[in-house]
């Protein structure tokens, strides 16, 4: 099957499917001595707080989300249980941030278990929450190699499924979940992680199945199907392609420059590059920089292809570390608190040119974070700003700090 009748396949899935399923910026001026000056959107009410004991719920701590609201949205992964109000978890979230995403309730295990059952309730939840509170929602991820069923690749025999089965299942998977949260969820992560270590496609079964389909000479198919299913269902939606390590591996950007760059040509509807940016505190931010320059050729294309931080944190041990515990000394700290410094300066920078708007950290607080069993087991992290019992770190209050400065 050509490009142009698979189009018009999915142009007629998107309408079988639609049918069925009718269903101010406050700045934080810096205190001279220990604390800091926290404003309310009201008054200007100078608020001197020990930065040695505030907690993230506390009514006087600042909020991170306000702090950058002139450059970008800053937001964190959850999880439902969190939405329970009256807790400091609750609270922690309605304060500090403006952007959500599930940690792992909007994926396709989660989501779509079986071919004839979808689970909304975890996603429901927290679009629900973001219109009381006037928050954005990310849905990720629709199409990942991980965290995804078997059954979209396999028949009842075990046998995998042909080319057409496991296409007819993608459009059905995707048009379903973004047609149901059309106008609700602003962002999808449409595919995930669809790029190898060092670049080149993923020897996913998606890839293994679905490969070249149309005999144009590319083998990434099911992302162009996938990105025009999620338009058809929802022409509004911001469609991101996330994937880890782009700051960092210059082989690996190139990769997804090349990529998109054809898909861009093609006319297939992608908004946007996810750089998940789980970093370590030896990052070297001139790389990132340099990275996120060749993906934003991409605006040669497309003027308006944006970038946006999705899964931020930094662990405190290198990739090739296998210890369980680090000592976190006064040197060690400060090394952490200024490369994330630097990093947000960074996205400031960005932010200011127009190409990045949505900063989101993997997690709200040191214990919740999967770097305490990634890649490593049993390890102890501490890769995000507020710590295990919620209070705000030094590198929070750094953060604060620099966006104060740039007001
Ligand atoms: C992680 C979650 O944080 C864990 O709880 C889960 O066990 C595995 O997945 N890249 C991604 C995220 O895109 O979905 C991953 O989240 C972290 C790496």
């Amino acid at each position: 099957m050509k490009m142009k009748q698979l189009l018009s396949v999915l142009l007629a899935f998107a309408i079988l499917f639609s049918a069925l399923t009718a269903c101010g910026s406050t700045s934080d001026e810096p205190d001279s001595t220990a604390g800091t000056t926290s404003s309310t959107e009201a008054t200007e009410e100078v608020v001197t707080v020990d930065r040695d004991n505030t907690y993230a719920y506390d009514e006087d701590a600042p909020s991170l989300y306000e702090a950058f609201s002139q450059w970008f949205k800053v937001g964190t992964a959850m999880n439902p249980s969190d939405l329970e109000e009256g807790t400091e978890e609750f609270e922690i979230l309605v304060k500090q941030y403006n952007v959500f995403t599930l940690e792992n309730g909007s994926k396709p295990d989660a989501m779509h278990p079986s071919e004839d059952v979808y689970n909304f309730d975890a996603l429901d939840q927290l679009v629900e929450f973001a219109n009381e509170y006037d928050k954005t929602v990310r849905g990720h991820t629709l199409i990942w190699h991980s965290q995804c069923p078997d059954w979209f690749f396999y028949d009842d025999e075990g046998n995998t499924v042909s080319a057409e089965v496991l296409i007819e299942r993608l459009i059905e998977h995707v048009t379903t979940i973004v047609s149901h949260y059309k106008g609700e969820v602003d962002v999808w992560d449409v595919c995930n992680e669809v790029l190898g270590d060092s670049g080149g496609l993923r020897d996913s079964m998606w890839y293994q199945i679905i490969g070249d389909y149309d005999g144009d000479g590319d083998s990434y198919d099911y992302i162009e199907i996938a990105f025009v299913a999620a338009h058809e269902a929802d022409p509004d939606a911001r469609l991101i392609i996330n994937d880890y390590s782009l700051e960092s591996s210059e082989s690996k950007a190139i990769s997804m420059y090349m990529m998109v760059k054809s898909m861009l040509e093609q006319g297939i509807p992608i908004d946007g590059i996810g750089l998940q940016m789980h970093v370590d505190y030896t990052i070297d931010v001139d790389t990132v920089r340099s990275n996120i320059d060749i993906l934003l050729k991409l605006r040669n294309i497309d003027p308006d292809f944006v970038i946006e931080v999705t899964e931020l944190d930094m662990s405190c041990f290198t990739w090739d570390d296998t210890s369980t515990e680090v000592e976190l000394t006064d040197e060690f700290v400060e090394q952490f608190d200024t490369k994330y410094t630097e990093l947000f300066e960074l996205f400031i920078e960005l932010a200011e040119e127009g190409v990045l708007d949505s900063v989101v950290m993997w997690g709200y607080n040191d214990g919740m974070s999967w770097l305490n069993s990634y890649p490593v087991s049993g390890r102890t992290n501490y890769p995000l700003l507020i710590d295990r019992d919620y209070k705000l770190k030094s590198t929070y209050w750094s953060l604060i700090d620099l966006a104060a400065s740039k007001s």
